[in-house]
């Protein structure tokens, strides 16, 4: 298994082009299934979980092919409408190709994405919604049979949550439903508009009134066309809470720091000088931070709960307390006990985490629970004294395209292993008796 390695206390200086984002090409590559065309998607981050979503296009017939950052998707084949569980467990966020195979073939068969590690993850708010949308669904043993034999037809919906996954799956299923859809209390997301401006590109009628109410007016098909994938804002302001940890100056481009200001906000008040202009961000850190007394993960515009745990490793080393709330997964603190094994002074009750700062994290042997606490490792390694060694990487690529190089273009001593074995990392290297951090 893959290991990356960081030798921290090294201060961050350079230029980064940020990736495409993976929470936006995920849905539109799911979308190109409603297309009898050609899509082409341009900054397309090579991600292992892009990779399982193309594995899930070519499963049902579309002929993907990629040319650096560009995916070109020939939807215009699609033959099949069941999704193996192989290629639905691969990333559980496959559950968003249940609106597009329906309303493309009339039918769906895939297995529920199920629970993960940061929560168990429903999709009630999905089902409930395909169901009101003309769908029948059945459900046994985790599997999911789904017709609309008749097509589907537009209604009115309201979401009790803003949920991005609910939401992209009404809007595929709509999109060339019959009739017209008001959904109210939907996500409004960056990936939400990017969503509606690819549907919009291949011909569909989708309106935002930027309250989270979308009108979706169905049109009989919709055609191919090119589109450009948004920066990804969660790899950003984990780039930027890097030199917030380990200090320097940076600047990011191809950027959009219009979709991530709550983080910049939170980020200026621990201390970073941040300053930005259309597609360009600069960022400056320099000696200790400060805590941030309170921060709650909300739906967008909030702060967003994917940038949670990267943000936590930056508040491990400033000075004071900071309290971190946890309201939209249930066991999004999977970063914790690796953090404390780095000397981080953390308590957690229920979902907040109460952070002390210390002076400096010690770099250790650690492994990624998740993809967004294993880029938080990086983060605080980048900070730490000594020698951070990661393990399960794999996580870390779902989400970030080639971190270690990016990282190293700033300047960060950085490296990945392909070490053979995955035994703990505890048993690898010789366990440091250090005093317990009571929790
Ligand atoms: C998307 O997940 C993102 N994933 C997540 O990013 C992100 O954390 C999340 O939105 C919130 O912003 C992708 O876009 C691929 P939700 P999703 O539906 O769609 C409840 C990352 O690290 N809920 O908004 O699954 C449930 O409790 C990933 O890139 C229901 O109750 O998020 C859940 O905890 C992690 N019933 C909460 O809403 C439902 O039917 C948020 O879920 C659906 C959701």
């Amino acid at each position: 298994m893959a290991k990356i390695i960081v030798q921290g206390g090294v201060p961050l200086r350079g230029t980064l082009r940020v990736q495409g984002s993976k929470n936006a090409a995920l849905p539109i590559l799911a979308a190109c299934v409603l297309v009898s065309g050609v899509c082409e998607l341009e900054n397309c981050p090579d991600l292992s979980d892009v990779c399982a979503a193309v594995r899930i296009l070519r499963h049902l017939g579309c002929v993907v092919t990629r040319a650096g950052d560009r995916l070109t998707v020939d939807a215009r084949a699609v033959i099949r409408a069941a999704i193996p569980d192989d290629l639905m467990r691969e990333m559980r966020s496959s559950i968003v190709f249940l609106g597009s195979v329906l309303a493309r073939t009339g039918r769906a068969s895939l297995c529920t994405p199920g629970g993960c590690d940061i929560g168990m993850r429903p999709i009630d708010l999905h089902l409930s919604s395909l169901y009101a949308l003309g769908a029948r669904i059945h459900t046994e043993n985790g599997a999911l049979r789904c017709f609309a034999p008749g097509g589907l037809c537009g209604t009115e919906l309201c979401l009790p949550f803003p949920s991005v996954g609910a939401t992209e799956n009404i809007l595929l299923a709509s999109a060339t439903a019959k009739g017209t859809t008001l959904l109210r209390g939907a996500a409004r997301e960056p990936e939400i508009d990017d969503l509606i401006c690819f549907l919009n590109a291949c011909g569909a009628r989708i309106r935002t009134t930027g309250a989270g109410t979308i009108l979706i007016t169905g049109v009989p098909a919709l055609h191919g066309c090119r589109h450009r994938v948004i920066p990804d804002r969660i790899a950003a302001v984990t780039y930027m809470t890097a030199v917030g940890t380990a200090g320097g100056d940076v600047t990011l481009t191809d950027t959009a720091p219009a979709h991530y200001l709550s983080v910049i906000r939170v980020l200026e008040r621990a201390g970073c000088r941040i300053a930005f202009e259309n597609d360009r961000l600069r960022i400056q850190s320099e000696g200790r931070l400060c805590a941030v007394p309170r921060i709650r993960t909300l739906p967008y515009p909030g702060f967003p709960t994917d940038a949670q745990a990267a943000v936590m490793a930056l508040l491990a080393t400033a000075k004071g307390v900071s309290v971190i709330e946890e309201t939209i997964f249930e066991n999004r603190f999977h970063h914790v006990r690796a953090l404390r094994r780095m000397g981080a002074d953390i308590a957690v009750n229920g979902r907040t985490a109460r952070v002390k700062g210390v002076r400096r994290l010690r770099g250790a042997a650690v492994a990624a629970g998740d993809l967004r606490a294993g880029a938080a490792l990086i983060v605080a390694g980048l900070g730490a004294d000594g020698e951070t060694v990661i393990d399960d990487v794999h996580h870390i690529d779902r989400g970030y395209e080639k971190i270690e190089a990016c990282l190293q273009t700033l300047g960060a001593r950085i490296e990945r292993s392909a070490d053979s074995g995955s035994t703990e990392p505890e048993q690898q290297y010789p366990l440091r008796l250090v005093p317990l951090q009571r929790g």
